[in-house]
């Protein structure tokens, strides 16, 4: 599904971590769709060329930088280049992450702390780079932390990924209540389970959710909706989120998840 079109972001500058062709790649063609420039950053270098490339194949403004989310001089340096190139960052997605699904009882310690490192310790870096920026341009710009409906709920066997995501539904608060003072919002944006919109990661989704496994995955049956949200379900939330439509949001979060998490944990909404 093409997301909309539409200038709700003209003139703004967008900086979108782990611009993967999943979730962040469609969050940041979403937000050029929408008339942002948008400074697309992933670990991988052709990851993150291949989303600037998507953004302006449909006729956007996108620039690609390599790095890793927990090297203090990555965000300095993805900032820098935003600036440099656009004048300034109105809009952050702190959106990368490394996905490793383990429970407490078989995580190493190396792993776990490598979770908490990309989830947290790169929203920080990349929050505090872009908030500097912003206070001195005076940009009133906007703050967007991806979380996850695994960081609002108990999931078994993904201890560092739900206590990370955990970690930055509290982070988003106590960071909007620091940044109120200078028109900077901060918020969370909250996706489930999502239905990749690539069809070979769509293949390999499928087989991790019918792979046997002693916590039950099924996700689908489950949703009130019906059917897992895909990456482009989210663009309207988050374009939200960065225009100024939100003014008098901050500290909170908006949730696309086909109904999930306002589930009565007894109901099953399609049984078989
Ligand atoms: N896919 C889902 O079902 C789902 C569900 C809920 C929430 N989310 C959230 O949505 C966001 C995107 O998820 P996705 O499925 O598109 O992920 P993805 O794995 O497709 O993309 C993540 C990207 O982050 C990059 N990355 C990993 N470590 C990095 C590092 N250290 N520095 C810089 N980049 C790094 C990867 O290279 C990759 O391109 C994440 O925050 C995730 O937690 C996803």
């Amino acid at each position: 599904m093409t997301p909309p079109q539409g200038s709700r972001l003209q003139g703004k500058v967008a900086v979108v971590t782990g611009a993967s062709p999943n979730i962040g790649g469609a969050l940041a063609s979403g937000l050029a769709a929408h008339g942002a420039r948008v400074l697309c950053a992933d670990l991988s270098e052709e990851v993150a060329r291949a989303s600037a490339q998507r953004i302006e194949d449909a006729g956007g403004e996108a620039f690609a930088l390599a790095g890793d989310v927990t090297d203090p001089e990555h965000a300095e340096q993805v900032v820098a280049e935003a600036v440099r190139r656009w004048g300034k960052v109105d809009v952050l997605v702190n959106n990368a992450v490394f996905f490793h699904q383990q429970g407490v009882l078989d995580m190493n310690h190396e792993t776990f702390r490598r979770q908490l490192d990309v989830i947290l310790v790169g929203s920080f870096l990349f929050t505090r780079a872009a908030a500097r920026s912003m206070i001195s341009t005076g940009t009133e710009g906007s703050i967007i932390n991806v979380l996850s409906t695994a960081g609002w709920q108990g999931q078994p066997g993904n201890v560092g990924y739900s206590t990370g995501k955990a970690g930055l539904i509290n982070f988003t608060r106590s960071v909007a209540m620091e940044l109120a003072e200078h028109g900077i919002r901060v918020n969370g944006f909250t996706p489930t389970a999502t239905a990749p919109t690539d069809p070979e990661a769509r293949a390999a989704m499928d087989a991790l959710l019918s792979r046997p496994s002693r916590n039950r995955n099924d996700y689908a049956a489950q949703l009130p909706l019906g059917r897992l949200p895909t990456p482009e379900d989210y663009v309207g939330a988050v374009v939200f989120l960065a225009s100024d439509e939100s003014a008098m949001v901050t500290g909170t979060s908006i949730t696309v998840d086909g109904g999930a998490t306002a589930k009565y944990w007894p109901w099953t909404p399609h049984p078989a």
